[in-house]
């Protein structure tokens, strides 16, 4: 029974309501901008490069399965978050509801989203830096430009600029530099401006024989690319982490979080049908900045620098946000002692989970130097695919258990909609690679390691029991 033990979803709205903690200044308009600011990065910049290689132009169909799973999953987080909001995103949504041992293996998952997808990010920067520095004719030594194996056919070994990058992130956080509305709006315009210039320009240069054939590998290519490209989706659960800040979460999460997936999913749709019509799919192969690609192809080289500027400082935040959203899951479940308190530890003067900061910084900065990003993105996606699934159940299952709860968003179509969230998500997590499934199994397995060697008996709900 032990495993099944929930925190009290009434005592957790009693202690956010009186709590006196953060100023509520955010708006459902900020929160799409903060979800739009966590959602573009990486995956439209360079892993449509990927998507395009094993979807061809069906790449936009892998865009819209994409947006299904996660538009049916952002409206069942939509019901947490108006529910629940409080901080902790959806480990401290399914404390609440689901038992501990389920909110472990969420909160374990998360890790993977967060950390690795902050990993990712990195990597996915060092593509266009390092393509910005040779613009001035500057360029790394071949082995310090990217992971091993990571480029065919030449020898690499570690990627600087990721490390850096990811370093440098992890210590304006440890020092509490949080990412302000203003700068965050600032570069949300600069990124959805490349975005729609791109798209403004690009289609003029389409030709559509590059559309032929539309499915060169099938249904199970567009598939595959689905589970690939998911990763451009992911961000706008970090609206959730904002919610003790919102004026009147109730309305504005679930708004926002809907807001700022819908914006993205157009676009990315958009971005992907004209990409593949500018060029033919097979060129996209080993690319890692493929927007720019698209448009050298058109001859659009001095725009091509503008997207390259763009995408670096877009990509900064999306990394900012994860690795933020990764401290803060770590200082909640240390919080609730099923982790050491070294993760909730705060500094006394900067106000912020330093050593666990630091600690997480460094890990998400060697995997960042020594991973290349296609692995990292499957093994992102398995782990936060396998957290939706959860979450989704979840709303079906606290609809029958706590039925008269004060709902103030509700997920429409219960349990139809959860369970089509499900079965996106499981689906999608079918088609990545057997060795991701690996990883994922081994990670899994060393959660629960951890949970029963450690967590089960250090929990605040057993210690006060
Ligand atoms: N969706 C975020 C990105 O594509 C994680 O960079």
């Amino acid at each position: 029974m032990s495993l099944m033990r929930k925190k009290s979803v009434k005592g957790m709205l009693s202690a956010a309501q009186t709590s006196q903690g953060l100023r509520k200044e955010l708006s459902a308009f900020d929160l799409t901008m903060l979800g739009i600011g966590a959602i573009i990065g990486t995956g439209i910049f360079v892993l449509t490069g990927t998507g395009a290689t094993v979807a061809g132009p069906g790449l936009v169909l892998s865009f819209l399965i994409g947006a299904m799973a996660c538009g049916f999953a952002a409206l069942c987080y939509a019901e947490f978050a108006a529910l629940l909001p409080i901080s902790g995103s959806t480990y401290t949504y399914a404390y609440a509801t689901l038992g501990e041992l389920i909110a472990w293996i969420i909160g374990w998952d998360l890790m993977l989203e967060y950390a690795l997808a902050s990993s990712a990010v990195s990597v996915g920067w060092s593509g266009y830096f390092q393509s910005l520095l040779a613009g001035f004719g500057i360029h790394l030594p071949d082995a310090l430009t990217a992971a091993a194996g990571a480029r065919p056919g030449v020898t690499t070994v570690f990627n600087l600029p990721a490390f850096c990058i990811a370093m440098i992130i992890s210590a304006l956080l440890a020092f509490g530099i949080k990412e302000s509305k203003k700068v965050n709006n600032v570069v949300v315009v600069i990124k959805v401006a490349v975005v729609l210039v791109f798209i403004a320009i690009g289609i003029w240069h389409v030709k559509p024989a590059n559309w032929e054939p539309a499915l060169p590998f099938g249904m199970s290519g567009v598939f595959h690319g689905a589970a690939i490209v998911f990763f451009s989706f992911l961000g706008f659960d970090a609206v959730t982490c904002a919610a003790e800040e919102v004026k009147n979460p109730e309305r504005d999460i679930p708004k926002g979080v809907i807001w700022s997936l819908a914006v993205c999913s157009l676009l990315y749709v958009i971005v992907s049908a004209i990409m593949t019509g500018i060029v033919p799919y097979m060129h996209f192969a080993g690319v890692d900045h493929p927007i720019s690609l698209a448009l050298k192809f058109a001859k659009l080289d001095w725009f091509a620098g503008f997207v390259d500027l763009g995408a670096i400082l877009g990509m900064i935040t999306v990394i900012l946000v994860m690795t933020y959203g990764q401290t803060r899951i770590l200082f909640a479940m240390s919080r609730d002692g099923l982790l050491p308190k070294v993760f909730s530890e705060v500094h006394p003067k900067y106000g912020t989970p330093y050593k666990a900061t630091w600690l997480i910084g460094i890990i998400i900065a060697l995997i960042a130097g020594f991973v290349p990003l296609n692995t990292l993105a499957e093994l992102t996606n398995i782990g936060t695919l396998a957290a939706f699934s959860l979450i989704a159940a979840g709303v079906i299952i606290l609809r029958r258990k706590e039925p008269n709860l004060p709902r103030k968003f509700h997920c429409p179509g219960v349990p139809y909609i959860p369970a089509l969230a499900i079965v996106f998500c499981v689906f999608l997590m079918t088609q990545l690679a057997a060795l991701t499934w690996l990883c994922f199994v081994v990670w899994l397995v060393l959660g629960l390691l951890v949970y029963f060697g450690y967590s089960r008996r250090r929990s605040l709900l057993h210690v006060s029991a």
